[in-house]
Parts: structure tokens; sequence; C-alpha cells
């Protein structure tokens, strides 16, 4: 089964409305491959100004969300509020989010279910950090948040899996492409095993951590890494390469 390839930029906490114009100049002017799905996650602040001015052919994602429709919580933003920005995405279970704002995988697992019941994609990511690498670990580790993220799942045509190791996550030392294959391979594994063949030949899994319009190509070519989700690269005119990697 073919899976279209999907490209996110994730922008994070970065940008302002002159510096994001810009860049979405570049994108909307940009020759950009039709095979590729392109999702860019805007900071909450100016997810509303991005979609009305980023072309109709990218999708624009949040970078995070709340459990629920509505209520007194302060700061948050609900799944009901992104699509009515027209908004089609949301990022879920990020590193920075797990080890930087303390994130657990029932947390996760529960904005997975209300975004998905709210129709919303879920961009949701996985990934081991160095120390679990070096002990040997990854496989356990992202099993196990992959299981609580699919244990909340009910239709996967709307979720992409996003595997980013820790390690490799703004520190330039991207995964080399063996490494990222054996990891999209087991991962894939663990959705045939666990939920079905349909899922595992159907399910993106994009990998995240130091892409690089130098680096795309290589990993690109792995029969399992589907696209990428990029940080850094993604504020630069070469996010427009990386989109393109396989054309
Ligand atoms: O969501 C994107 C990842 O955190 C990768 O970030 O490309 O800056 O390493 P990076």
């Amino acid at each position: 089964m073919s899976r279209k390839f999907f490209v996110g930029g994730n922008w994070k906490m970065n940008g302002d409305k002159e510096s994001l114009g810009e860049l979405i100049m570049t994108l909307n002017t940009a020759s950009l491959n039709d095979e590729t799905e392109v999702v860019c996650g805007a900071p909450s602040i100016y997810l509303d100004y991005v979609r009305s001015k980023l072309d109709q052919r990218i999708g624009v994602a949040a970078q995070n969300c709340y459990k629920v429709p509505k209520g007194a919580f302060t700061g948050e933003i609900s799944p009901a509020m992104i699509k009515d920005c027209g908004i089609e995405w949301v990022i879920l279970g990020h590193s920075e989010r797990r080890h930087v704002f303390g994130e657990s995988d029932e947390l996760i697992g529960q904005k997975v279910a209300h975004c998905l019941e709210s129709d919303l994609g879920v961009i949701a990511c996985v990934g081991e950090k160095l120390e679990e690498r070096e002990a040997g670990t990854t496989e356990d580790v992202v099993f196990e948040q992959t299981k609580v993220i699919a244990d909340n799942v009910k239709d996967w045509t709307q979720v992409v899996l996003a595997y980013e190791p820790v390690w490799a996550i703004g520190t330039g030392k991207t995964a080399t492409p063996d490494q990222a294959q054996e990891v999209h391979e087991k991962l894939r594994g663990w959705l045939r095993a666990n939920l079905s063949d349909a899922v595992a030949d159907s399910v993106r899994i994009i990998y995240g951590g130091s892409v690089t319009g130098g680096n795309c190509k290589e990993l690109a070519a792995q029969p399992d890494v589907d696209g990428f989700l990029v940080g850094g690269a993604s504020l630069k005119p070469e996010f427009v390469d990386i989109i393109n990697a396989r054309s």
C-alpha cells in the first residue's frame, strides 16, 4: 500500500507576524511536490493568522491542546477552538510537552482521544531519551508510548505517528537512515502485531530530529520513513527542499 509522504513543520515557540509572513510567502510561491502532504505547526496565538495567509494546499497544525471542549482551564485551547479557526491537525505528545512540561502518557492519551472525537487529525509523537537508547530500551519506550496512544485511537486514518528520538531534537545529531528505519520498521511491526495489517500498512510513520535539506533525501529513501516532523529547518527556506525530499 502506498502511503502519501507527509512533511510537518513544527515552528515551536518561534517567529512573529513579520517573519512568519515571509516564511508563508516563501511556501505559498514555492514549487511543492503534489505527492506530499504538508502541514505547518504554528504557535497557538498565530493559528488564525497563519491559516488565513497560508495557501490552502498546505495544512496547519496546533502544537498542543487540552482534553476537553471548554471550561475553566486558564491558558489552554481546545480542539473545538482549533477547528473553529479552520485548522485540521494538532501535534500531541511532543518530547518538549513530555519532558519540559511534564505531560504523562495518560494525559497525552486523553488528548488524543478527545482530538479524534473532535475530528481533528493528530500527529502523535513518540521517542526515547539518550539514556534510554544507551540502556538498550528504545523499543520498550516507544512501544509503551505507542500503546497508550493506540488505546485511545478508534480511527487511524486521522493519525500520523512521529518517531522523534529526544537526543536528535535540536541537537544537530540526526539519527542515521539505518537507525531511523530500524525503529520505524519495529513500530510498524508493533502496529501489525497489536492492531491489524490494514493499520500497519496505511499509517504514516514520520521521523523528526535534526532533519535538514542536506540529510532529508537519504532518510526519505528508507522504506518505512513516510515523511518528517521538522523543527529548526522548517523556519528556513530549506523546508521546501525537505518537502520535496522524494522528488
Ligand atoms: O518537532 C520537531 C522536532 O522536535 C525536531 O526538531 O528539527 O529542530 O531537531 P529539530
